[in-house]
């Protein structure tokens, strides 16, 4: 009998966390992401940027993280922008128009602003 209650309890705790956790959404610090960050998103999967750069430490190491890279220094957008332009010597260039660009930099910019990174450092 006290085995039933047991199992009856761990069943209904894992029923409640589990009810939780899937109605909690995929919101980051209470920020939804906009369509334009979704399709810099978009472009960041089609293009293949986590082949050299992380975000959250996850990906290639041939370039920086990107994680915080938005914010990192006063001028990160200006040089992220002229970099996805241009490309580098060892990052390519990947042709982005300006809309393209502008996608990513708000897909990047979602990524800072919801990153934990950001809360534990300050
Ligand atoms: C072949 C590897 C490679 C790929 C693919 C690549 N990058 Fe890069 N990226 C680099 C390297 C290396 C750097 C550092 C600058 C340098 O030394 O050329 C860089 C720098 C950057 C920077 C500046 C970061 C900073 O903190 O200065 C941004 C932003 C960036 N890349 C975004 C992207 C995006 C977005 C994509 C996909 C569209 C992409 N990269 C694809 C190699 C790559």
């Amino acid at each position: 009998m006290k085995k039933g209650f047991v199992f009856l309890f761990l069943f209904s705790s894992f029923l409640v966390y589990s009810i939780l956790v899937y109605t909690k959404g995929t919101k980051a610090n209470g920020k939804t992401m906009s369509a334009e960050a979704v399709r810099g998103k978009f472009l960041y999967q089609k293009h293949n940027c986590t082949a050299c750069h992380q975000i959250y430490g996850l990906g290639g190491y041939l370039g920086p993280d990107l994680t915080n890279a938005i914010s990192a220094k006063e001028n990160s957008e200006i040089v992220a922008k002229a970099l996805l332009k241009t490309g580098t010597q060892r990052m390519p260039d990947f042709h982005l128009n300006e809309n393209e660009i502008e996608e990513i930099i708000t897909y990047l910019k979602y990524i800072d602003e919801t990153t934990v990174i950001n809360t534990i450092t300050e």
